[in-house]
């Protein structure tokens, strides 16, 4: 019998990608990838290293609009609005889809401006108290306050990595983004910081639509309920996680979930 691991939720889709390729110069990184996000479930890509996660991940607010030759093709959608037209706003696209990166990267400013910098040219803020609020509230969201409120005026690369990285999803929460990218923020973490991150990560479900790349089969587990497995610039498999690592349909996602490769 064939098992149904088609992904389901109740709210509308929030990103659609249809049939994307992307290619570097000549060289193909992504062949016709279509699939649906929605703000209630965590999706997480895995994959073998060079196997487009990152890639896929960064068409999805353009930044591979700032790699040279980068190139893509195909349908990519925000609440139903093409994100590729020459008209879209990609400042703006990057505030409403934001990113975290592997590495911590905080400005080399205070903790405060970090997170203040973004809604401040994003003109979402009344005043410095409403600013305030703005900064008091995303570092509350990013399980990050209480560590910092007493010195907001310290540099954020002063932080320690896990903290760097908090500040990272502060400060990308403080623009009151719909979808936030996580390309493996946790893999240069310790096992603290990363439970740290993904008790974030279950935290912020449902508030906004969250993709994560990871090479942790076990993160991938606990944090998401929907799992994207990529191979060679394909998405092979796309279903419910405990099923994709229970009971995968393609034998490929079996030998790469079981350790076979990768
Ligand atoms: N800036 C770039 N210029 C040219 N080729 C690139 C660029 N970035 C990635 N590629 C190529 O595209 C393919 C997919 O790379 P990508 O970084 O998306 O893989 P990944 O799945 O994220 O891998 P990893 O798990 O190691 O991070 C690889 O063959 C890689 O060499
Ligand atoms: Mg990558």
């Amino acid at each position: 019998m064939i098992e149904d691991h088609s992904v389901k939720s109740d709210r509308p889709t929030k990103m659609s990608a249809r049939n994307v390729n992307v290619f570097y110069g000549q060289k193909q990184a992504i062949s016709g990838v279509s699939i649906d996000v929605d703000m209630d479930n965590v999706v997480a890509f895995i994959g073998p290293s060079g196997c487009g996660k990152s890639t896929f991940l960064r068409t999805l607010n353009r930044m591979n609009d700032t790699i040279p030759g980068a190139r893509v093709e195909g349908q990519i959608t925000l609440d139903g609005t093409d994100i590729y037209t020459p008209d879209m706003d990609v400042v703006q696209l990057r505030a409403r889809v934001g990113m975290v990166f592997q590495k911590p990267n905080p400005f080399p400013k205070s903790i405060y401006e970090n997170v203040a910098y973004g809604p401040r040219i994003h003109g979402l803020v009344d005043g410095k108290a409403d600013l305030d609020a703005i900064v008091e509230q995303s570092l509350r969201r990013a399980g990050l306050w209480d560590e910092v409120k007493d010195r907001l005026n310290e540099s954020g690369t002063a932080l320690s990595g896990g903290q760097q990285q908090r500040l990272c999803i502060a400060r990308a929460i403080a623009v009151d983004p719909e979808v936030i990218l996580m390309d493996e923020p946790c893999s240069a973490l310790d096992p603290i910081a990363t439970a740290k991150i993904e008790e974030l990560i279950h935290e912020l479900r449902g508030r906004y639509a969250i993709v994560i790349v990871t090479h942790n089969m076990q993160q991938a587990a606990r944090v998401s309920q929907h799992t994207a497995f990529f191979h060679l610039g394909q998405l092979v498999e796309y279903g419910v996680t405990s099923e994709i690592f229970t009971n995968p349909r393609e034998v490929r996602t079996k030998d790469y979930i079981t350790g076979r490769y990768g």
